[in-house]
C-alpha cells in the first residue's frame, strides 16, 4: 500500500491520486511485470531484457509494488533520500504531462519510467543523467563501443538557467564517481530536439535554450521527429491542427512556422566532455 506521504513524494496531483487508488487491475500481470523489474533492478538491462506491459496502467500499479524494491536499491548505493524521491517524482510527473496531454488519468510514457525503476537514472539538480553505455549503432566520437557515458534529459521544471545546468554537472561530477565507481564516464550526451541545428540558429542566442544546446558538440545524422518538437512544446501529439495552438512564445511561433513552411522537427545528438 503506497502511503500518503509517498504518493506526494512521488509528486503525484490529488486527481491522479484518486484516480490510482480507484485502479481495479489483475493482479497477475501486475505481479509479473514487478517481478521483472525486481529481476532487471540494478542490472542496467538492455532494451529487450524488459518488457513493459501494453497497459500503461499495469506499469504504474508495477511501479508503486516495487517503490520499497527500488527505494532500497538506490540507498544500498549510498544514495541520498532526496536523489532518489528527486528521481521518482518523475513518476508523478509523467502522470500530470499524460493528463495535460490526453484530459485523462494514464501514463504514455511508462515506457521512459522504466529506466528509473531499474535504477539506471538520476535527477540531480535541474537536470536527469541517464548511465548507460555507447551503443554499437550510435558511436559516440571520442569514446569506445560499450563505454559508460550519461545520457542527459530534460524534465519540464522550469527554465533551464545556465546557472542551473551548470550546477548539475558538477553534480553529476561527483555522483557517478560515487555511487558506480565500476563505470567510470568521461562523457555526456544528448538526442534531443533541443539540438536541432534549426532551433539553435532561429531562437535568441542568449537564450537558455541556445545556451544549453551550445555546450554539446554535434555528432551523428539528425533524425526526423515532428511529433518532439510539438509533444514537447504544446504536451499534444496533433500535428494536423496547427491553428489550434497558441503562438504567444517564440518558440511557439518557431515550431509552428517552419512546419507550415514544409520544413520537419529533428532530435540531433551531441557530447560534451564532464
Ligand atoms: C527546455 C525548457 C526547460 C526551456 O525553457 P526556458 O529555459 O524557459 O527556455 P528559454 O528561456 O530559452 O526560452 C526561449 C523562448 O522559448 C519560449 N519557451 C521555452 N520553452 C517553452 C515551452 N515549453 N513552451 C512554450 N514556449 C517556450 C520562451 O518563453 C522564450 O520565448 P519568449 O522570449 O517569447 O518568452 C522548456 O522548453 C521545457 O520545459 N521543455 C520541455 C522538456 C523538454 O523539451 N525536454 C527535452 C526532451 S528531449
Amino acid at each position: 500500500m503506497t502511503t500518503a506521504d509517498e504518493y506526494r513524494l512521488l509528486g503525484f496531483t490529488d486527481a491522479d491520486r484518486e484516480d490510482t487508488e480507484k485502479l481495479d487491475l489483475d493482479p497477475v500481470p501486475v505481479a509479473e511485470f514487478a517481478a521483472q523489474l525486481r529481476r532487471v533492478m540494478g542490472t542496467f538491462p538492455a532494451e529487450d531484457e524488459l518488457r513493459a506491459p501494453d497497459d500503461p496502467k499495469i506499469s504504474l500499479a508495477a511501479f508503486l509494488q516495487t517503490l520499497p524494491d527500488i527505494r532500497r536499491y538506490h540507498s544500498e548505493r549510498g544514495i541520498s533520500d532526496e536523489i532518489s524521491w528527486a528521481t521518482l517524482a518523475d513518476l508523478g510527473q509523467q502522470l500530470n504531462v499524460h493528463r495535460r496531454t490526453n484530459g485523462d488519468f494514464g501514463l504514455e510514457t511508462h515506457w521512459w519510467m522504466t529506466i528509473h525503476w531499474t535504477g539506471m537514472i538520476f535527477a540531480l539538480g535541474r537536470l536527469q543523467f541517464l548511465l548507460h553505455q555507447v551503443p554499437e549503432k550510435n558511436p559516440v566520437p571520442g569514446t569506445e563501443p560499450g563505454e559508460w557515458v550519461i545520457g542527459v534529459h530534460i524534465p519540464e521544471t522550469g527554465p533551464l538557467t545556465p546557472e542551473a545546468v551548470d550546477d548539475s554537472f558538477a553534480q553529476a561530477r561527483e555522483f557517478f564517481p560515487r555511487h558506480f565507481p565500476e563505470h567510470p564516464v568521461k562523457t555526456a550526451t544528448l538526442g534531443s530536439w533541443l539540438i536541432d541545428p534549426y532551433l539553435l540558429d532561429n531562437l535568441p542566442q542568449d537564450s537558455n535554450m541556445v545556451r544549453f544546446g551550445r555546450r554539446f558538440t554535434p555528432y551523428g545524422e539528425p533524425r526526423d521527429s515532428q511529433d518532439s518538437a510539438i509533444f514537447f512544446t504544446f504536451r499534444s501529439h496533433d500535428l494536423e491542427n496547427l491553428d489550434k495552438y497558441p503562438r504567444d512564445t517564440r518558440l511557439q511561433r518557431l515550431v509552428l512556422e517552419r512546419i507550415e513552411a514544409g520544413g520537419t522537427w529533428q532530435t540531433a545528438f551531441g557530447y560534451l566532455t564532464l
